[in-house]
Formats: C-alpha cells, sequence, structure tokens
C-alpha cells in the first residue's frame, strides 16, 4: 500500500526523481508524473492500464505558467482561464513542442487546467515542470475522490498519496475548446455550460455524446463504471421487475419502502445539486461493494451540475465492450 501523507517536500522529491504521486484536486484525486518526462508519463499509462489514445491532462500553477506551453490562447478562453482559474475547468489549447506528444496522444492541442486544492497549488508552485494527471482510478472505474479510494486500488503501484481529504466539487472538470470560433464543451464537469454561458454572453456547443472511438475519450460510452450492473431509469418502475432484496438504490432524494434502507443512498436529501456531485463517486463505489445483483439508479434535474451527474450516471450505466 502507498503511503498517505500531507508532506509535500517528499511529493516534491518523488516528482523530480520521475516517480507517481496521486494529488488531491478539487475534483477527484490524480495520478501525478512529471509531464515533460517521457518515463513518468509511460508509467502513468501503465500504471493506469489506459490505452495510448486517451490524452492526459496538463497541470498547472496559473495562467503565465500556461503561456510556457501553448503557441495561441485565444481571447476567450484566456477570459474563462482567469475567470474559472483555480477552478474545475480544463482548456484545450494549441501546444507547444516541449509538451511531448505522448501527453497529448498525437493531438495538437493540450489539455491545460490549474486545480484548486491548497496542497497541489503549493505542490505545483514549488516544481519547476507541470504535472500530467488523469483521475487516479484503473481506466474505466470511479474516479477517486478520497486518498483511501486510490489506495484501495493504485496502492501497489504508487509510493505515495497527498492527502488532501475529500475533494469538494466530486466530478471531473469541464473541458472546453474552441471550434471556428465557437465555444465547445467536450466533456461536462465542475462548471456548468450555464456558468460559462453567462461569463461569456456567448451560447456554448456540447460536444460530449457517447462514442466507442471519441476525440476526448471522457467521451468514452462506457466510463466512470462500478462492476456491478447499474440500471438507469424510474425506480419505482425497475422495482416492479427486480427483486427487491437483490438490488440497491442510487436516489437523488427519495426513499423507498421496498428496499431495505442499508442498501439506500440519496444523493442529497435537500435537492442540492453541488451535493450531489460531491457524493456521486462513493457513493457509487459503496454501492458497488454491496451484496446485490443490480444498482437501480435515476437520473438527477438535467440542468447546472445535474447535467455532468447525469452524464456520469448514462456512462456508469452503458454496457462494457471487454476492451476496456
Ligand atoms: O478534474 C479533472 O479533470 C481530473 C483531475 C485529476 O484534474 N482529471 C481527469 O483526467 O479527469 P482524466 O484523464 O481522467 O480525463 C481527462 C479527459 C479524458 O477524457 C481525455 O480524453 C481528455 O481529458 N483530454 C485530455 N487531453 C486532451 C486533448 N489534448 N484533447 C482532447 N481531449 C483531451
Ligand atoms: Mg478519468
Amino acid at each position: 500500500m502507498a503511503e498517505i501523507g500531507k508532506d509535500i517536500k517528499k511529493a516534491v522529491s518523488l516528482l523530480s526523481t520521475g516517480k507517481l504521486v496521486a494529488i488531491p484536486t478539487e475534483t477527484v484525486y490524480g495520478l501525478a508524473g512529471n509531464a515533460l518526462n517521457l518515463e513518468a508519463v509511460t508509467s502513468i499509462f501503465e500504471v493506469k492500464q489506459r490505452p495510448s489514445f486517451d490524452p492526459l491532462i496538463v497541470h498547472i500553477a496559473d495562467v503565465a505558467q500556461a503561456k510556457l506551453y501553448v503557441n495561441n490562447f485565444p481571447g476567450d478562453l484566456e477570459m474563462l482561464a482567469k475567470k474559472f482559474w483555480p477552478g474545475p475547468l480544463t482548456l484545450l489549447l494549441p501546444k507547444l513542442d516541449i509538451i511531448p506528444d505522448m501527453v497529448t496522444s498525437g493531438l495538437p492541442q493540450v489539455a491545460l487546467r490549474v486545480p484548486a486544492h491548497p496542497l497541489t497549488r503549493q505542490l505545483l508552485q514549488a516544481l519547476s515542470f507541470p504535472l500530467a494527471a488523469p483521475s487516479a482510478n484503473p481506466f474505466g472505474y470511479i474516479s477517486p475522490t478520497l486518498p483511501e479510494h486510490v489506495n484501495a486500488q493504485l496502492g501497489n503501484s504508487i509510493d505515495y498519496i497527498l492527502d488532501g481529504g475529500a475533494c469538494n466539487v466530486g466530478i471531473e472538470s469541464t473541458i472546453i475548446g474552441m471550434e471556428d470560433d465557437e465555444l465547445c464543451i467536450y466533456r461536462l464537469g465542475g462548471i456548468s455550460k450555464e456558468e460559462i454561458e453567462s461569463f461569456t454572453g456567448k451560447s456554448v456547443l456540447i460536444k460530449s455524446g457517447s462514442a466507442d472511438t471519441p476525440l476526448a475519450p471522457g467521451q468514452l460510452k462506457s466510463h466512470y463504471a462500478p462492476d456491478k450492473k447499474l440500471i438507469l431509469g424510474n425506480i419505482e418502475e425497475w422495482l416492479v421487475h427486480v427483486d427487491p432484496k437483490e438490488v440497491a438504490i442510487l436516489s437523488f432524494s427519495k426513499k423507498f419502502d421496498a428496499v431495505e434502507t442499508s442498501r439506500q443512498i440519496q444523493l442529497s436529501a435537500k435537492e442540492d445539486l453541488h451535493e450531489a456531485a460531491q457524493k456521486l463517486f462513493s457513493a457509487l463505489r459503496e454501492l458497488d461493494h454491496m451484496p446485490v445483483k443490480q444498482i437501480l439508479a435515476e437520473p438527477v434535474p438535467d440542468v447546472g451540475l445535474g447535467r455532468a451527474i447525469n452524464d456520469r450516471l448514462r456512462r456508469a450505466a452503458a454496457e462494457k465492450k471487454q476492451s476496456s
């Protein structure tokens, strides 16, 4: 198992020698390595068992650092950076050669973000290189929002987990870029479409639909998925078709009499989407470990953060392909 602690110096020294460290962010924990070091980047793909076509997000300390790695920063994206960084927003920008092709899976753009967690901000300020960091889970499984989640799955492959407690956003960053002067969201996440639209005064296209061979593999149909079968729909109706003793429930706020309370999780009793996002991935893990055959889940209201939550639920419910 990996050591869990708050020692930034230790993290700096491991990362500076090409080793990987799990880091807290406000969204989910990341599996971090020096983005400019090919050995470190290779280990990230190996430890995560991530296919090489799925590029990595590069984490930096501030807008000034971002400029060291891109050859153009379109005005609209720079405004978004200044408004939402540090925070759960990732920008796709044309990369300079200093970012290895392996990081972007050969794509001409690099995904950059300034995370908001204070420990990781301190870490990034102490380093002389940026950190490539995908979510710290095996490819396709549920993202980690606690150090213990990371340890349970990747603890044998890494030495150190920087302990930042529970992630307070709970779902990954929103990925946004530009196509022909239009803002496009490639992955729904911690900053909502509505927030971006009201700040920019422009409408934003959502291009994060399901795909088996996506541009941004956060678009993969099956992702963020528990091992157990998850059925997404009207829980009340599904309960008629299944044995209530063999299911667990993930609802937005409701409780269901037919199923034992210990096998039900409500994402937010007060129907707050921020709280629901915060709890989503831990709830999925907990349900995945219950002695049941299936998880019944329902979508949350499809507005604001709710869109990103529903996106995760749909992918968690999608049939897995053998290869993922
Ligand atoms: O909140 C987050 O973004 C977390 C924390 C750790 O920062 N990171 C994260 O990384 O979710 P990951 O690797 O699990 O998801 C990154 C997504 C993938 O779907 C990937 O395909 C997309 O970002 N991506 C990365 N670089 C890209 C690029 N150059 N072009 C298009 N998509 C890219
Ligand atoms: Mg991920």
